[in-house]
């Protein structure tokens, strides 16, 4: 990995002097609503917007019809993704056209796509602001610049994306604190579109990860998840993935997670944190994607099955009780039924907690969208479904086995469907549901787990 390419102090001074330009013009945006699309790094940016548009003297307004600003911060890991933020955007004009003042803006990482700002500036000519996923921190500059002239800007750059230290930043929970620890992917998975948008991999420093985790515990975080596209090529201060942790562990987090991991850099020195780290917990996150070896070459994934279950047998050694979770894809350019079977196979030999499944997208610019395709939408579609079938079943089976165990779970949320109810996760990474008031939210408490849902469990105090 490359030098950590760190934006200036002066250049995040100079963004800081913009937010307080634009809290000073009298006709500007006084209420913002975003709009977050796709993955974990996505909320965690949306995070960060948050926290400049406030300093900017804007209030969050949770009903997006009624805000002066609206900002898309969209995904286009796969095709229904860059849709839903496309039909998103044009459904925008009809509101414009009865709030003439309102702010469009729209950026992430469809607007970072190879001449996607320029088509959706000339499609889209109400959108006011375009910016891509490497000058996120411009924001401020970007709607300082609008507010003065009112023509559209749009800007998104090409480079290899750098590291900002220094913003403000608005985050959704406290308890459960998300932090970036890398940004980008240097994998190149033939079918994938990440790499092309959100640049080469670059790590923050240990310490300035270090410095925000331990703000973070001060004001009450109970669980940090640490994000990065591949967590496992961390190199912060030239030190690997499995030393942060161990820095972080001494810390004295109550709880660390991190997605996501690519079992190719799965290191031996993880494997043995998961054996002896006190607050590491008990999940893992390891995208197979595909169960047969030929598809996972194609995919250029660079391991093969063998490792893969291999990497499982090592984890389960040394942290019996682990939960692992996957990604899948179906369908991937010319998967014949007996490869697909190869996955199916996979899946019932790990036993996944949970596995997101996805039927393969063509996306431009991808090795992969390139390879001949024949087989039929039909079939991809009935493979995913039993795919999807067999993961529930197998879910459901590991649920059932939880009942009748006394666990730790940390409350995150007043529950939904059952009034009086609060729900929060195991260490494995279970979701349990029980009697319990609001003001347990951000705690600790035992829970004996008395019955097991299709995804869920349930359980009462102990
Ligand atoms: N089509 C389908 N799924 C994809 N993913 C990434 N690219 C594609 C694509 N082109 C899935 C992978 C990845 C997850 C975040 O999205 O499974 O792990
Ligand atoms: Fe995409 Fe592969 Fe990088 Fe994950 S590791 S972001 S699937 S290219």
């Amino acid at each position: 990995m490359k030098e950590r390419p760190l934006v200036s102090q002066e250049e995040i001074l100079k963004q800081r002097e913009y937010m307080r330009l634009v809290r000073e013009i009298d006709r500007r945006p006084q209420s913002y609503h975003i709009v977050s699309m796709g993955c974990q790094m996505n909320a965690r940016d949306s995070e960060t917007i948050a926290g400049m548009l406030e300093e900017m003297g804007m209030e969050r307004q949770p009903v997006r019809e009624q805000a002066d600003l609206i900002l898309y911060n969209t995904c286009c890991v796969r095709e229904n993704a860059e849709n839903k933020a496309l039909g998103n955007v044009i459904w925008l004009k009809e509101l414009k056209r009865d709030k003439s003042e309102l702010m469009i803006c729209v950026g992430g990482c469809m607007t970072q796509e190879k001449g996607m700002a320029a088509t959706m500036k000339k499609r889209y000519p109400f959108i006011d602001l375009i910016y891509g996923t490497h000058n996120l921190y411009r924001l401020p500059e970007y709607i300082y610049r609008f507010l003065q002239g009112r023509e559209p800007v749009v800007e998104v750059l090409d480079t290899d994306g750098e590291v900002v230290e220094g913003l403000p930043e608005k985050r959704e929970s406290v308890h459960t604190s998300f932090v970036n620890i890398m940004y980008g992917c240097n994998n190149f998975c033939s079918y994938c579109i990440v790499p092309y948008v959100r640049g080469r991999e670059r790590s923050r420093d240990p310490e300035d990860i270090e410095r925000e985790v331990a703000q973070l515990l001060e004001k009450g975080a109970q669980e940090i998840v640490l994000l990065g596209q591949n967590v496992n090529s961390y190199r912060g201060g030239g030190a690997e993935f499995a030393n942060l942790l161990r820095r972080l562990d001494r810390l004295g987090v109550p709880r660390i997670r991190f997605m996501t991991s690519h079992p190719k850099d799965l290191s031996d020195e993880l494997i043995a944190a998961y054996g002896d780290l006190e607050h590491l917990m008990p999940s893992l996150h390891l995208p197979v994607q595909a169960g047969n070896d030929e598809i996972l070459r194609q995919m250029n994934r660079r391991y093969n099955r063998a490792r893969y279950l291999d990497l499982v047998r090592r984890l389960r050694a040394v942290r019996p009780e682990i939960g692992l979770t996957s990604d899948i894809i179906v369908g991937f350019p010319g998967e014949t039924e007996a490869q697909f079977e190869d996955t199916m196979s996979l899946v019932r030999e790990v036993r996944f907690d949970a596995a997101y499944t996805f039927i393969y997208s063509p996306r431009k610019g991808t090795k992969a969208a390139e390879m001949p395709d024949p087989v039929t939408a039909e079939e991809k579609s009935a493979r995913i479904q039993r795919l999807i079938d067999l993961q529930q079943a197998i879910a459901y089976e590991a649920l059932c086995a939880q009942v009748g165990r006394k666990e730790i779970v940390l409350v995150d949320s007043v529950s939904t469907r059952d009034a009086g109810s609060v729900g929060g996760k195991t260490p494995r990474g279970h979701m349990v549901n029980f009697p319990g008031s609001a003001e347990l939210i951000g705690k600790f408490v035992e829970v004996e787990i008395t019955s097991a849902g299709k995804n869920t469990l349930r359980g009462k105090l102990v």
